[in-house]
This record gives C-alpha cells, sequence and structure tokens, in this order.
C-alpha cells in the first residue's frame, strides 16, 4: 500500500517536474475535442469541414489526429517552447474564445506544432528566416505549414529605420501597404500571396532573431504587423503579440506602430495588443 502510493507520488511528480506539457495538452484535447463534435454537430457547412482543401479547415478527424500526434511530441520532447506557460496562456485563451483562426506566426521553433495543434482547425501560418532550420523542423513536423522569408534588415540598422520611416512617405501610416511597398524598408514585401490575402486574427512576431547586430531584428516584422492589423475589412480587432518586450528594440517598435493605449495585457515577456482596423483618414500609427 505505501509502496503504491509512494508510486503514485513519485509519477505525479515526473509528469508535473519533467513535462506539464503532457497534461495541458491533455485537458486541451480532452476540451477541444468536446468543442469539435459539439461544433460539428451545430455547422451547417459541413461541405467545408469534410471537403476544404490545403488551405481550408482541417477535417475533423484531421484536426484530432494532428492534436494527438502533438500530445506525443510533447510527451517525450527534450526541448519545450521558449514561452512560459503564463505567456502561451494569453494567446491560447484568445484562440479559444475566437474558435478556429487564421493564425501569422513569425519564427518556426519549438513551439510550432504546439499553435498548429492549439488552433488544429484554423490555419496557422509560420514565417522563418533561415531555410536550413525550415528543413530541420520540417522533417519532425511536415504538416506545418511554412514560408521561408529573407528579411532586407539588420539589427543594427534599427535605429535608423526609425528616421527611415519618418521621412519616407511610403511608410507612413495614411499609406500603409506591404504588398509590393519597395520603398518602405519596414514593409515585408517579399511575402507570399497566401499571406497578404489572408485576413489574421492572431498574429505572434516571436521571430526573426534580434540579438545579435547582423541579425534581421523584429522591427519589420512589427512595422508589417501592424500595418496587416490596420488594413482588417472582417469585423474585430486583430489581436497581436510581441515576445521578448524586455529588449530595447522590440519595446521601442512596439510602442512606436502597435501602440501603448493599445497594448491590453503584458506577461513576462510577453505583450498582447488588440489593434482595431484603422479608418482612411487615420495619419498615425497611434
Ligand atoms: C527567437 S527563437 C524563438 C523560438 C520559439 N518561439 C520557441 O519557443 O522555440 C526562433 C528563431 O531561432 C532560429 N533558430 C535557429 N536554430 C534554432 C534552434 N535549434 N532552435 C530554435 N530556434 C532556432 C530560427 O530562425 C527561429 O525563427
Ligand atoms: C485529411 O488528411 C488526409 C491525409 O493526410 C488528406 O489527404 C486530406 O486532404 C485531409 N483533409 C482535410 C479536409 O484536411
Amino acid at each position: 500500500m505505501q509502496k503504491i502510493h509512494t508510486q503514485k507520488q513519485q509519477y505525479y511528480q515526473h509528469l508535473r517536474g519533467k513535462n506539464p506539457w503532457i497534461l495541458a495538452l491533455a485537458v486541451v484535447g480532452l476540451l477541444g475535442g468536446g468543442l469539435l463534435i459539439a461544433s460539428f454537430l451545430q455547422s451547417n457547412n459541413t461541405s467545408q469541414l469534410l471537403c476544404g482543401g490545403a488551405w481550408g479547415a482541417r477535417s475533423t478527424e484531421n484536426a484530432t489526429a494532428l492534436q494527438l500526434e502533438a500530445i506525443l511530441h510533447y510527451a517525450t520532447a527534450r526541448v519545450v517552447p521558449q514561452q512560459s506557460l503564463a505567456e502561451i496562456s494569453v494567446s491560447f485563451e484568445i484562440l479559444r474564445s475566437l474558435g478556429p483562426s487564421n493564425f501569422l506566426v513569425f519564427g518556426l521553433g519549438h513551439d510550432s506544432l504546439m499553435w498548429t495543434a492549439l488552433n488544429a482547425r484554423g490555419k496557422t501560418l509560420f514565417l522563418e528566416e533561415d531555410p536550413v532550420w525550415v528543413q530541420t523542423v520540417l522533417k519532425d513536423a511536415p504538416t506545418l505549414r511554412t514560408d521561408t522569408v529573407r528579411y532586407r534588415t539588420r539589427l543594427s540598422e534599427a535605429n535608423e529605420l526609425l528616421r527611415h520611416y519618418s521621412s519616407e512617405p511610403d511608410c507612413s501610416a495614411k499609406n500603409s501597404f506591404i504588398r509590393g511597398n519597395d520603398k518602405c524598408r519596414l514593409a515585408l514585401n517579399m511575402l507570399s500571396d497566401e499571406v497578404y490575402d489572408t485576413e489574421w486574427d492572431l498574429i505572434m512576431v516571436d521571430a526573426p532573431r534580434g540579438y545579435f547586430a547582423a541579425a534581421p531584428g523584429r522591427m519589420a516584422a512589427i512595422y508589417s504587423a501592424a500595418v496587416m492589423a490596420r488594413n482588417r475589412k472582417k469585423s474585430g480587432v486583430t489581436h497581436v503579440f510581441v515576445h521578448d518586450v524586455d529588449r530595447k528594440v522590440e519595446k521601442i517598435y512596439a510602442k512606436q506602430f502597435l501602440c501603448k493605449k493599445q497594448l491590453v495585457k503584458a506577461v513576462g515577456r510577453l505583450w498582447h495588443f488588440e489593434i482595431p482596423p484603422a479608418a482612411n483618414a487615420d495619419s498615425d500609427f497611434c
């Protein structure tokens, strides 16, 4: 009796200490399964559920299969996502309240399978700077949707790019556009049509790398996230998350383009902004 009790305690300690993800994901899976069945029964648009194309919604079976794959992955993973549970919970709450969403994530990492599984019936796309890293990640998780992006900025240009923003008319909030915007160096003009043609409900800026001078930095990602959010045509706000706001460049650019007044939550090193669609007359980001 005593022995069994101890073994059980050890087992729970093992789960808690080693990998809280197995618990979190199991709960997510159970809740998600119930919600999926409920929404499937309610849906009068079953053809979309069953025959979604490459970019359409996943079928219920495929969504569940993906979530099971994620549970197995994180249950046995030696490396877990860099965001803390408290930080991840901020965007998880939004995903849960919105239901299947269009979720654009800057950076491919140990969190990618998790984001895809948390938005299993929605569309999750990753933008990654490093083509070698894309191949490494896709080898283990071929179902992740990834675009490789060649940034045209360097972290060391962060100050100069703010001056460029003030003097370049094509950067101004009034004109703000990113597709084909070759003059404004903060505009990500090299993305796929898929990215431009989708209205993103959530945008997570957790890349590109911004911890050494020659790295691309997150200036263009933050600027472009703000422009995409302001250009939203659908109702509702765009949720923009910026990680590593303990760093100077992330902090300054987030305040400049996503605006303090639109900051709704700050948890750990994560800021959560809600950006409403902008009226054409708006001449400032903030
Ligand atoms: C700033 S980190 C953030 C990672 C992610 N949020 C996570 O929790 O794992 C991500 C960037 O580091 C780069 N990277 C290169 N090798 C990597 C590795 N072995 N693990 C994680 N990131 C790597 C990639 O370009 C990637 O976009
Ligand atoms: C479900 O998964 C199968 C096998 O990977 C794939 O062929 C099919 O297109 C998927 N269906 C949907 C709706 O995602």
